[in-house]
């Protein structure tokens, strides 16, 4: 029988995606006495996470494969084994998606809490003696009382006789896609929400190998569950604001990146966070405010929720008033017109594309009858062929003429290797994702490439634009009124 432990010996993680992969591996790599098991449903993704070649791991994290290699057969293991090693664990942290609701109530807003209600259910079925639930997926606040319900359904002897109990704790990552392992390594904080102080004491130690004690914060449930949804909500907020002040630099000749600068400087309001761009993506910022919407009106709050609502709002005007833009500039048609589109990824250093500005622009231009050569240095083609639900074309030969789907106005897009590849023939670029390759490119050498005259909008505001002027093409800069 297991007793509650100060010490954690053996962790499931169940989940093995963005959070639950990076976060169990630092945690394993931090405390190599604790047996850490990440176990997920999904055979391809476990093989991945398993696969010797470390380019193979299913995630893009810089310094994710140098910890998975230190790790991993040590002291921390990849598997489908759900049943066993929920059953082993003195810990199980709940690490699974929680995707806004497609259809029925709440559809739209709500956070579909399906995967982590199986989970909940599985524990109830396989924990053995005393097991303490971690939250760590995002939830709305009062999940904990859910998970609590049914694991207290099953609470009781199992079935050898032994008593089995169990105690609920939220503990949100903060973690963001791209600087995950420092994120890790050396959070701001970290935030444990709960209401048995034996067991946050437990949490609170694991993180204690490396994390300085001040930075532990504990709350009750509700606050830590309610923490996290704020946070990604006062973050998109902050660039829904500074991209509504960069369509107004626009107008005005004013500069996005100098007003930033100045208001940034106030330290009350802080320089971080203030990049305006093509609108933010993630699979997060977007879900949570819309979660936070969603409860707020089911609290009887409807001008918390319009509030929030509106900082959704505007992300979406902003990703369509660059597509709009790029078609105005362009005498007003892109049909049968090469784009060069640099970066598919919703942010720079990951693969992920879940909300990634680049979907809806490049689906707004493929509707105008736009081809599209898109370049990524790590989003695969079938990622784009599905997120934009179009297949990939054989890219059409400069020399043989128009192709025929340029002839009919279809759109269509084609993947490339390199930026050269993708801007052959192009009438314009367009920089969607900052990455760091991006900043230093040859623009005279670019610029032989491309049709004239040729545009280079660049919706990061990263590229130096004397290089692009001079090369002899256009430029749109976001937030750039001087231009
Ligand atoms: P993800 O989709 O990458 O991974 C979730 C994994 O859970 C999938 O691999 C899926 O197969 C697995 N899964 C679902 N149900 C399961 C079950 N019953 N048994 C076993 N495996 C199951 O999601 P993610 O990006 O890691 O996000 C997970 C949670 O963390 C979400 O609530 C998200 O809001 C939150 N979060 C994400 C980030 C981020 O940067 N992605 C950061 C902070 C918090
Ligand atoms: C975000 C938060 O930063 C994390 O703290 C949080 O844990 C995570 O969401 C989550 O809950 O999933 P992430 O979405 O990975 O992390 O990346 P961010 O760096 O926050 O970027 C989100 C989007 O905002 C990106 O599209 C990015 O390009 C955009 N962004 C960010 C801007 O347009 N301007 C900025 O100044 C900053």
């Amino acid at each position: 029988m297991k007793t509650p432990l100060t010490e954690i010996r053996n962790i499931c993680c169940i989940g093995a995606g963005y959070v639950g992969g990076p976060t169990m591996a630092v945690i394993a790599d931090r405390c190599p006495k604790i047996q850490v098991n990440v176990v997920d449903l999904n055979e391809s993704r476990i093989a991945a996470w398993n696969d010797s070649d470390l380019s193979n791991l299913p995630i893009y994290e810089p310094g994710l494969d140098k910890i998975v290699q230190r790790a991993r057969g040590r002291n921390l293991y990849f598997s489908t084994e759900v049943e066993p090693s929920i059953a082993n664990a003195d810990m199980v942290f709940i690490s699974v998606n929680t995707p806004t609701k497609t259809r029925g109530l709440g559809s739209g807003q709500a956070s579909d809490l399906r995967w982590v209600e199986a989970c909940a259910r599985q524990v109830a079925k396989c924990a053995q003696g005393h097991t303490i639930v971690v939250e760590k997926s995002t939830l709305p606040v009062r999940t904990a009382e859910t998970i609590q319900a049914i694991l207290q359904a099953s609470q009781g002897p199992q079935s050898n006789g032994e008593p089995r109990s169990f105690v609920v704790l939220s503990n949100p990552e903060f973690l963001a896609e791209g600087t995950a392992i420092k994120d890790l390594e050396t959070p701001d904080r970290v935030l444990i929400g709960g209401e048995d102080s034996h067991a946050i004491e437990s949490l609170a130690s694991i993180y204690n190998k490396w994390v300085p004690s001040e930075k532990i914060l504990r709350t009750n449930l509700w606050s830590s569950e309610l923490s996290k949804l704020t946070a990604n909500a006062f973050l998109a907020q902050r660039i829904s604001s500074i991209n509504s002040v960069a369509a107004l630099c626009e107008l005005t000749g004013a500069d996005v990146k100098e007003v930033a600068k100045a208001i940034g400087s106030d330290t009350r309001i802080g320089s971080k966070f203030l990049n305006s761009g093509p609108g933010f993506g993630g699979s997060c910022f977007q879900k949570d405010i819309l979660n936070l919407v969603y409860l707020s009106r089911y609290f009887g709050l409807p001008e918390v929720a319009d509030y929030w609502q509106n900082v959704v709002t505007l992300n979406t005007w902003q990703q369509d008033r660059i597509a709009r833009l790029v078609v105005k500039n362009l005498f007003g048609t892109v049909t049968g017109k090469r784009l060069a589109l640099f970066g598919f990824a919703f942010k720079a250093n990951t693969n992920d594309t879940r909300e990634a500005p680049a979907i809806r622009i490049a689906k707004d231009l493929l509707d105008e009858g736009a081809q599209l050569a898109i370049y990524d240095p790590k989003v695969e083609s079938l990622q784009i062929a599905s997120d934009l639900k179009l297949p990939q074309i054989t890219p059409p030969s400069l020399k043989a003429g128009p192709s025929k789907a340029e002839l009919s106005g279809e759109g269509t897009w084609w993947p490339c290797s390199k930026v050269e590849e993708a801007v052959s023939g192009a009438d314009a670029v367009l920089i969607l994702t900052e990455w760091s390759q991006f900043r230093g490119l040859n623009w005279d050498e670019l610029a032989q490439l491309m049709r004239k005259p040729a545009w280079v909008f660049d919706t990061r505001g990263i590229v130096n634009k004397e290089e692009v002027t001079s090369a002899g093409l256009k430029i749109w800069r976001v937030g750039d009124g001087a231009t």
